[in-house]
């Protein structure tokens, strides 16, 4: 027994592990483009507008690809969806890397944020419904940290390649690795069993599961997720019902707070920050920008072991105080650029900090609390919808951040994100809920009593917390 349960946590882990190439790719691949600009700036003669164009083609993929999913994904089956997924990556790549001109590049990575938006949804999905109850928190937030992975990546590959010719096509096409390797995994790994149960193939369905959890007799848990399947699914209209109005806005104000804060300015431009604060060889600020995606691996780390101990308000209160420090900070040293040396070294620290207080704040905070505050009846359609509007944010901010540093400077710019942390503060405190040690059974009681938000996390009764994510749909 033991040595089979062994058998299956390996057999699971290797599953997770897989389908979160996934979200390393979406990480890689959002991330490539910061490296990646200086060189197709200089190549095509391309105008600040474009540039925010080429930046903004593959958000606006996964605006419609993880809209789209939910459907195809029932349709085809995990399985096969996460096979097209690959083929899209690989075939958005090919194309990019290859682009001989602006348009070419344009519709590369727009099929790129497809494959990004569809695997967003696809392969959390995957994986909660292959792992076993007790182990989906962590292998769902194994997703999470693959993107910073990917994100920190990228920014390796892009200073490895700043020195050879045609340095923005190598950094594109080092993405057919995981992006193939995702493809090959799937030729092998097994369809989830849930989905099987949903078309009525109890029989394989069987099989399978009594694969991954190394056991042979798997009929309470298929009953389990029959009964489940039961339930009844929200429609688009019940979201907007009076007692779901309130969690629905937390959600999307917590998708446009970690947005309208700054990051993907960071994660997109940060070599061009750093250009504008002195350091002019594209390949240092490119190394700069790799401990960027160092300490935002780091940081998300700690916020996964932290965050049931310390709480999601004194981490979201510290971490936006830490961003909007560091904003001002920046935006001062920018304001009086005569002290060269003051505004090269005051821009790394301050972007280093900004990034370590986002990671364990409002980046893994965001995607934590959509997955509690969200009763089951809604969750789904709730999810996608603060998901889509997070990567309408992400669009709206980073297309317009070259532009806004154009027209009104780049100190006048950082103040502008430095003060939607103060504003997200005063948000936080009078809006977000405590949600540490509380089950999701609380929480949804509180919000149909239609108690104030933030006292949805109040503790009803015993202490009853169940596993975080125990019943995730996932994005
Ligand atoms: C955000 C992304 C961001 C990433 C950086 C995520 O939580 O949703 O927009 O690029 O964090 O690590």
């Amino acid at each position: 027994m033991i040595n089979s349960n062994k058998k299956s946590s390996k057999t699971i882990a290797i599953i997770a592990i897989i389908a979160s190439l996934a979200g390393l790719l979406f990480g890689f691949d959002t991330g490539i483009i910061s490296g990646a600009l200086l060189f197709i700036e200089k190549d095509f003669h391309a105008s600040v507008w474009v540039q925010e164009i080429i930046v903004g083609s593959v958000l606006v993929g996964a605006i419609i690809g993880s809209s789209g999913s939910g459907k195809l994904a029932d349709k085809l089956g995990r399985r096969i969806m996460l096979l097209y997924i690959s083929s899209i990556f690989v075939f958005g790549t090919f194309l990019s890397a290859l682009a001989p001109n602006v348009e070419i590049l344009l519709i590369g990575r727009f099929f790129i944020g497809l494959a990004i938006g569809m695997g967003s949804y696809t392969a959390p999905l995957y994986i909660a419904e292959s792992a076993p109850q007790h182990k989906r928190g962590e292998l769902v937030s194994l997703n999470q940290l693959m993107i910073t992975v990917g994100i920190m990546c990228s920014y390796f590959i892009s200073y490895s390649f700043s020195g050879t010719v045609g340095a923005w096509r190598w950094m594109f096409a080092i993405g057919l690795v995981p992006a193939s390797m995702l493809g090959i995994g799937f030729l092998f790994l097994p369809e989830s069993p849930r989905w099987l149960v949903k078309q009525n193939r109890r029989q394989e369905a069987a099989k399978i599961l009594s694969f991954l959890r190394g056991a042979s007799n798997v009929d309470a848990e298929l009953d389990s997720i029959t009964n489940s399947l039961q339930e009844r699914q929200a429609k688009f209209k019940d979201l907007f019902s009076a007692w779901a109005r309130p969690v629905l806005f937390l959600g999307v104000a917590l998708a446009f707070f970690q947005q309208t804060t700054g990051i993907n300015a960071i994660i997109y431009y940060s070599p061009r920050v750093f250009q504008m604060a002195g350091f002019y060889d594209a390949s240092s600020s490119i190394l700069a920008t790799a401990g960027v995606g160092v300490l935002n691996v780091l940081s998300t780390i700690f916020a996964i072991k932290v965050v049931d101990r310390l709480g999601r308000r004194p981490l979201m209160f510290i971490g936006l105080t830490g961003m909007g420090a560091s904003l001002f900070i920046i935006s001062y040293v920018f304001h009086d650029p005569s002290n060269t040396s003051v505004l090269r070294w005051a821009t790394v620290g301050s972007v280093f900090s900004y990034i370590v207080c986002f990671a364990f704040s409002m980046g893994a905070l965001m995607w934590l609390m959509l997955s509690e505050i969200f009763p089951l009846e809604i969750r789904g359609v709730a999810m996608s919808l603060a998901v889509a509007s997070c990567w309408f944010f992400n669009l709206s901010v980073s297309t317009t951040f070259l532009t806004l540093v154009k027209m009104i400077g780049i100190s006048n710019t950082f103040s502008l994100y430095g003060a939607m942390c103060v504003i997200g503060l005063v948000f936080g405190y009078l809006f977000v809920p405590e949600t540490k040690g509380v089950s999701l059974e609380e929480i949804e009681k509180n919000i149909r009593k239609r108690l104030p938000l933030r006292e949805i996390g109040q503790s009803v009764g015993a202490n009853t917390r169940l596993d975080p994510v125990r019943e995730i749909k996932p994005l």
